[in-house]
């Protein structure tokens, strides 16, 4: 039988476009989170909020994994941008993550998962190349969906996809010491997020595969207090449903 693939949201918006295509979703309510079971393209899925932040997203993959039999996890979301030439309205496809708040230091490395011998979590080959697909056909899409004025307001160009390192902490990075103090710490990062390390831990620790997808909504300097809610409404909730749509097609 095919896996049931669990999506997976740090906010509402995000997934309400996804839910809106499922046409015979069931609900159900387990320690806290509404998970909605049901069919997409010819999928058998799952769908649920996680909450912000490592904790709440790591409680929901359990719960995803063992109450919801999820036998692969993609998380569909938003990220500040850290790397060179990661804007605003790019979409970044995971390939590594690391918990960047991860310190038992002396008695482990930096970064490394206590006991685990672990630093970087790696995502799931085929579900990452599959993202990747999906992430560039919405990057050509969304252009052709804005009109001139709000592509400039919101600061859109031409938004290009990278897949690589997402590093991940219980902070929105909003400053622009902080996210050169990350920039030095973890070169290779191309973006930062509170959830997809701690989503990536979780499946690891059930065997089950793991692909993030974030569009970048800020460059997680001075200048991050973007306006979520239209940024959101605007642009990564269409980005969200468009790529899950196509990778559930292309699965
Ligand atoms: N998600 C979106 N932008 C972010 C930022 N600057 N820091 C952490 N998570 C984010």
């Amino acid at each position: 039988m095919a896996q049931r693939i669990a999506i997976v949201s740090a906010l509402h918006a995000e997934l309400a476009e996804v839910l809106a295509l499922m046409p015979d979703e069931h609900k159900r309510r387990v320690g806290g989170r509404t998970f909605w079971t049901g069919h997409l393209h010819g999928h058998d899925v799952v769908l649920v909020l996680s909450g912000m932040g490592k904790v709440a997203a790591a409680a929901t993959t359990a719960l995803l994994i063992d109450r919801f039999q999820a036998g692969q996890v993609v998380f569909t979301g938003v990220a500040g941008g850290l790397a060179p030439g990661v804007e605003v309205g790019d979409v970044v496809v995971g390939g590594g993550f690391i918990q960047h708040d991860m310190d038992a230091s002396p008695m482990f490395p930096r970064f490394e998962l206590p006991g685990q011998g672990v630093t970087r979590l790696p995502a799931d080959a085929v579900l990452a190349q599959v993202l990747q697909e999906a992430a560039e056909d919405a990057v050509t899409w969304l252009p052709k969906l804005l009109d001139a004025t709000t592509l400039a307001t919101l600061g859109l160009h031409r938004p290009a996809v990278h897949r690589g390192l997402i590093v991940s902490g219980d902070r929105f990075v909003s400053t622009d010491a902080e996210s050169a103090a990350l920039r030095q710490a973890v070169p290779e990062a191309l973006a930062v997020d509170m959830e997809s390390a701690a989503v990536a831990q979780v499946c690891r620790d059930f065997g089950v595969g793991f692909g993030a997808v974030r569009t970048i909504s800020d460059r997680a300097d001075n200048e991050a207090h973007v306006d979520f809610p239209r940024f959101l409404d605007q642009v990564a909730r269409h980005y969200s449903a468009r790529i899950i749509r196509r990778t559930l097609n292309l699965l």
